[in-house]
């Protein structure tokens, strides 16, 4: 569309001064962009939150997120080809087990034959390109569904429960994950997990990305059905952030950056741009995530499905937010589309941002 400001000097209207005539500095695609520096989408800006089972019934998919299903081992060497061939290059795991294999303190969260460790060495053989972050929680492996093993009153026993995620981790980092990423929000458990990585000789090998801005959330309803993870009873008010709490989430970005962590995140996504924003300009030396979550997953499938609007487009202004923010990587269960449509927009003449 183009655009003219000459009317007004004629009808005697306000006429603008020059130099606040901005139309003319975004008037073309390429303006576009340089006015858009920092907001770019390419494929390393995205990972792919992957749900991989023991069950050799391939792929299930889950009911709660449309479009999204858990992979056993086999499937999902299968699957990853084509997801390479468009420019993937990282994965975020998540372990599911059956009830059998869980128990109260979560002590198959650190099992040699758990299925992500068996992921990581499938990918790190068959895929050795691809970037393999671990969520390190316990919540897939207890009976009770909690992230951390309980004191007898229901309470979380911190002591032990970051003695165990650090084994899961060191589990997980010694099968050959590039970056553990503790989802727990235990006290401690980035120190705990730095210390050990350095006494396993794996300090310079494996960095930890910590979720260290995560709210307690309605948003990780679909998850908890795709992990099977729902807390028995109780909720997880006690140890995630309370959701109107800026000073706490800043607290807990400083503490974990204290401890060592290479990369923060802020989790979920749409809500809380503002403590992308805020953590990103207090800590600007170090990535920022930002985990697209499920319930975002499927409020946004559903608007579209029912024709609130479409689907690219507003993923498009939903990812540039993110960018704009302060978010470096964006985690979500999009990425497969983003990248086949950013890999059409790289190979079509003159094509529109993504
Ligand atoms: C494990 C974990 C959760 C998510 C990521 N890691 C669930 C939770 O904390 O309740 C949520 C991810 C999503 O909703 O997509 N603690």
């Amino acid at each position: 569309m183009s655009d003219s400001n000459d009317t007004a000097a004629t009808t005697g209207q306000y006429t603008p001064p020059a130099h606040h005539l901005l139309h003319s500095g975004y008037s073309n695609d390429t303006l576009r962009r340089w006015q858009s520096s920092n907001t770019e989408l390419h494929p390393h800006n995205f990972v792919l939150p992957l749900f991989v089972t023991e069950d050799v019934s391939g792929e299930i998919p889950v009911v709660s997120m449309p479009g999204v299903s858990r992979y056993s081992i086999p499937a999902l060497e299968q699957y990853l080809p084509s997801l390479l061939d468009d420019g993937l290059t990282s994965v975020l795991l998540f372990g599911v087990v059956p009830s059998a294999r869980k128990d109260s303190v979560g002590s198959y969260s650190c099992a040699a034959g758990s299925p992500v460790v068996l992921a990581i060495k499938m990918i790190k053989t068959k895929f050795p390109s691809l970037t393999v972050i671990c969520d390190v929680c316990l919540c897939a492996y207890t009976t009770h569904g909690h992230c951390g093993e309980l004191h007898e009153d229901g309470s979380i026993n911190n002591t032990a429960s970051v003695n165990r995620i650090t084994a899961q981790a060191l589990a997980y980092a010694k099968a050959g994950a590039d970056v553990v990423a503790p989802s727990d929000m235990m006290d401690g458990r980035v120190g705990a997990m730095k210390q050990a990585l350095q006494r396993e000789g794996l300090s310079g090998k494996v960095s930890v990305l910590s979720y260290a801005v995560k709210f307690s959330s309605s948003f990780y309803g679909p998850f908890r059905d795709a992990a099977e993870s729902a807390p028995a009873f109780g909720d997880r008010r006690c140890y995630q952030l309370p959701l109107g709490s800026s000073g706490l989430a800043h607290r807990a970005a400083a503490r974990d950056v204290a401890e060592g962590a290479d990369m923060l995140m802020v989790k979920p996504g749409m809500p809380y741009l503002d403590l992308v924003r805020s953590v990103k300009d207090a800590f600007p030396h170090l990535p920022m995530f930002i985990y697209q979550v499920s319930g975002e997953y499927a409020m946004l499938h559903h608007g579209a499905a029912a024709g609130v609007f479409d689907l690219r487009k507003i993923l498009s202004e939903v990812f540039t937010g993110m960018r704009r923010a302060g978010a470096d990587v964006i985690i979500s269960y999009y990425t497969p589309r983003v990248l086949r449509w950013l890999k059409e927009d790289h190979t079509a003449a003159g094509s529109p941002l993504l």
